[in-house]
């Protein structure tokens, strides 16, 4: 027998199918509510509102357990690449050896941008945030490549896919090579995707230039635990702007600016931010966790609290480890992090954080790998875009082919003013 929710309302009871996934999380499919009852839901933040059926990333956020098409992500983190579990994410399966190289092929020669594109980057003011640049110069990709729009056309949104892939990287490190007045590199095809994008960032004309392999894993495993998170902001964005069918370089351009946003992406940077703060001040760890539970302050910790974990951030787990390792291969000491894990030791013992399950997320420590691998703040959120890229092309091709596909409309409580007429702006 099919599995139901009913709701009693003004003496009437209606019933509604419960729908379970995988795992056995269970939804009430409400789509005919108001048609039934002429009521809607109202849930601000979607704190109980499931947007889709996806078979891309399970999250279990008690447990903190996360899966990219069924593979824990402490496997992928140790055994795989970004580009095959790009691969994995997109397609759904781990590739074979003919697919992977085909793929790899197809994104190492994507890499270059249109050279008209590089004069962007003379627009740009000098101190522009590598996010807006980034967002700007992937939404003009719908301009180079008016051919490959279509969201419907499997062929041009296989093209897309490797482009965007491809691209970012270089986009990205022109967006940092131009704030510091250094000329824009062309990708090495003869690279690895971490590796390349490395040497595009700190190589110059005047000298070789050798990535450390230790960095390059290190940025690997980085990618790989940012590769998707199931409807996040930035993913419910992808899904939203993609659902009027607009096409893929759009679509990942608003989710570049919705990622930036301190409580989301822009987390690592204000992380950073925060811990040389609170540096500056002494190390006086306790003040900043007493202006965190403070009500009237409003100071967070930042890369503290999940809407979805409320246990440990899985990730937070492995890039808490890399960073250690990483420091001490650069045999470089960083009082950030001193003061990073005192932090956590503190607050994890606190009633406050205890009582409201604010644990460290994955931008409590991934800023630290970076600032040791010596990227500028504002190039962090950067760095999570390039990793979470491939989850969201993944959950933008799932929306495509959705059975239940339609545009993303919600519905609103109105509580403004009653109906009046207009009034003259002489008897104003
Ligand atoms: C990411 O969704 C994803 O999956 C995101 C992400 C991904 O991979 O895509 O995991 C990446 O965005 C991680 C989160 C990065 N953001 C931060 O680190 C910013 C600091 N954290 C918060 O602002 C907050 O925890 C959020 C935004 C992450 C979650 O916000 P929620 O779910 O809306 O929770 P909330 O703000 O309602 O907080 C619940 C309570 C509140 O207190 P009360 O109103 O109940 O009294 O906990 C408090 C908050 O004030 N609280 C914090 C806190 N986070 C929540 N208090 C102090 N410091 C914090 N960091």
């Amino acid at each position: 027998m099919a599995d139901t929710a009913k709701i009693t309302y003004q003496g009437k009871t209606y019933e509604f199918p419960v729908v379970e996934g995988t795992f056995g999380e269970k939804a009430i499919d409400i789509g005919n509510l108001r048609k039934k009852t002429g009521l809607i839901t109202f849930d601000p933040g979607f704190m109980s509102t499931g947007s889709c059926k996806s078979s891309i990333t399970f999250l279990d956020g008690e447990n903190g357990i996360l899966l990219y098409r069924g593979i824990p992500i402490d496997q992928l983190a140790e055994k795989s690449t970004f580009i095959e579990t790009s691969y994995l994410l997109i397609y759904g399966i781990l590739p074979n050896s003919k697919q992977l190289a085909d793929f790899n092929h197809h994104i190492t020669h994507h890499s270059m941008v249109h050279e008209s594109i590089k004069r962007f980057y003379d627009g740009f003011p000098i101190n522009s945030h590598p996010m807006a640049v980034c967002s700007a110069v992937v939404g003009s990709l719908a301009t180079f490549y008016q051919n490959e729009l279509s969201v419907r056309d499997d062929q041009e949104v296989e093209i897309a896919i490797h482009r965007l892939l491809a691209k970012l990287p270089t986009i990205a490190a022109y967006s940092y090579k131009k704030s510091i007045g250094q000329p824009l590199p062309y990708p090495d095809n003869s690279l690895d995707y971490s590796t390349n994008f490395l040497k595009m960032m700190f190589a110059t004309p005047c000298e070789e230039y050798e990535v450390d392999p230790v960095i390059a894993k290190a940025l690997e495993v980085l990618l790989i635990l940012h590769a998707d998170h199931e409807q996040n902001c930035s993913t419910s964005s992808v899904r939203l702007v993609g659902s009027s069918m607009c096409n893929l370089f759009a679509s990942i351009s608003a989710a570049i600016y919705a990622l930036w946003g301190p409580l989301h992406g822009g987390a690592n940077q204000a992380v950073i931010e925060m811990l040389q703060k609170i540096y500056a001040d002494g190390g006086d760890v306790q003040k900043y966790i007493k202006k965190a539970k403070d009500p009237n302050d409003p100071f967070r910790l930042m890369g503290f609290g999940h809407r979805v974990y409320k246990n440990f951030d899985p990730r937070s787990k492995i890039i808490k480890t890399m960073a250690d390792k990483v420091l001490k291969n650069l045999s470089k000491s960083e009082p950030l992090l001193d003061i990073a894990l005192e932090l956590e030791e503190i607050a994890l013992k606190e009633e406050y954080f205890i009582e409201k399950k604010l644990y460290p997320n994955v931008d409590f420590y991934s800023g630290l790998i970076y600032k040791a691998i010596n990227f500028p703040v504002n190039m962090f959120p950067v760095m999570f875009a390039m990793g979470r890229l491939p989850g969201w092309i993944a959950q933008w091709k799932e929306l495509q082919k959705d059975a239940d596909f339609r545009i993303g409309r919600p519905r609103q409580i109105y509580t403004g003013i009653e109906t009046r007429d207009y009034i003259p702006i002489e008897s104003r």
